[in-house]
């Protein structure tokens, strides 16, 4: 759909974003987030849907403004349908139909997790199918094996938490601030990863367990802390970048694991954690160990926002699949 100009919405948790994908190229990309969670130390749903009903008008007149388009040049609006926070989705989703109705023009319920694979589409170099795609967010951790834009299937996924909240969660027991997953990033840099051993679950073949490790972390932080009151003070680097080198180990273990099972042309890293500069750094060694093309999605389109909406957005539309103005949104799985 080359001559196609589409608004993208994005409202599944707690950042309210919109972009502008016009002829495939992404015109404008904005997000707002929202930092009345901190207070809280977690998104909490109901002020998430209220801070989307303020910002989303703000963002949507933002990026069309920074793409310079009109609402009356727009051919398609894009939205996230599900998975996510029902009050979110569903400040975003009547405000696609909104203006999907008043304009007259194809409303796009899109698929959160489709979306994020789709962040793998927006800049080039295109993905070589099969890809094996290892899509890691606060909410979800799967194995992707990536046929077309239209044909994903699942072939691992965790039995429980998901990578992201195994290190939010186990910033918290570090007593950092929410949001704590980038600030384990952050303080494993100038931390020894082969100090303290954390192991992760033992699961068969090509899901993931991450609520063990997250205890391992829990026990093992209760006993440093009755010999030594100070101890996570001391130790915070060593303890992030042995905890981080952990998680990341067990993601990639199981990831080469599945690129022997599959054989893919390439692979695919998308989600939120993908912004982690350990992570990005070893799964791109990992494409160079393997032989493969390696794909990992700039900074800004990691963590959630409009852009891979808005793509995603295209390819369904290209596909002959819009969303009819009564469709529910979802709040769990891959539909
Ligand atoms: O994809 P995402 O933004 O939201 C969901 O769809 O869940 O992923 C959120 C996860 C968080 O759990 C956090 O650990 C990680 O992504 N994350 C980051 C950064 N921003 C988010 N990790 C490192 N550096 C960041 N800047
Ligand atoms: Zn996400």
């Amino acid at each position: 759909m080359q001559y196609s100009t589409i608004l993208g919405i994005e409202s599944s948790c707690d950042d309210t974003a919109a972009a502008v994908l016009k002829e495939g190229k992404i015109l404008a990309n904005l997000t707002a987030g929202q930092a009345i969670h901190e207070n809280y130390g977690g998104v909490v749903p109901e002020l998430a849907s209220r801070a989307h009903q303020s910002n989303i008008l703000p963002v949507v007149h933002a990026a069309l403004n920074t793409a310079q388009i009109q609402l009356q040049d727009l051919t398609a609006i894009a939205y996230t349908r599900g998975p996510g926070l029902m009050g979110s989705l569903h400040v975003g989703g009547n405000f696609a139909k909104g203006l999907s109705l008043g304009l007259g023009i194809p409303l796009i319920g899109v698929n959160h997790l489709q979306a994020h694979v789709s962040s793998l589409f927006i800049d080039p170099p295109s993905p070589k199918f099969p890809m094996l795609c290892l899509l890691v967010s606060g909410g979800h951790t799967q194995i992707l094996l990536v046929k077309s834009f239209m044909e994903m299937e699942i072939v691992g996924s965790t039995i429980d938490d998901a990578a992201g909240e195994a290190f939010d969660k186990g910033a918290k027991l570090l007593s950092l601030p929410y949001p704590g997953g980038p600030l384990i990033d952050k303080n494993a840099a100038n931390g020894d990863d082969q100090k303290y051993a954390f192991t992760a679950g033992k699961v068969p073949g090509l899901d993931y367990s991450f609520s063990g490790i997250k205890t391992n972390l829990l026990y093992f932080l209760r006993k440093q802390t009755e010999l030594q009151a100070n101890f996570i003070q001391e130790n915070l680097a060593d303890i992030c970048a042995s905890y981080q080198r952990a998680l990341i180990d067990y993601l990639l273990l199981k990831f080469k694991l599945a690129i022997t099972e599959y054989k893919p042309q390439s692979i695919g890293l998308a989600g939120g954690v993908s912004a982690k500069s350990r992570l990005r750094r070893d799964f791109n060694a990992l494409g160079v160990q393997m032989g493969l093309d390696c794909l990992i999605p700039k900074f800004e389109y990691c963590t959630d926002n409009a852009a891979m909406i808005a793509i995603a957005g295209m390819y369904l539309l290209e596909s002959g699949n819009t969303t009819a103005i009564d469709a529910l949104p979802y709040t769990r799985g891959m539909v």
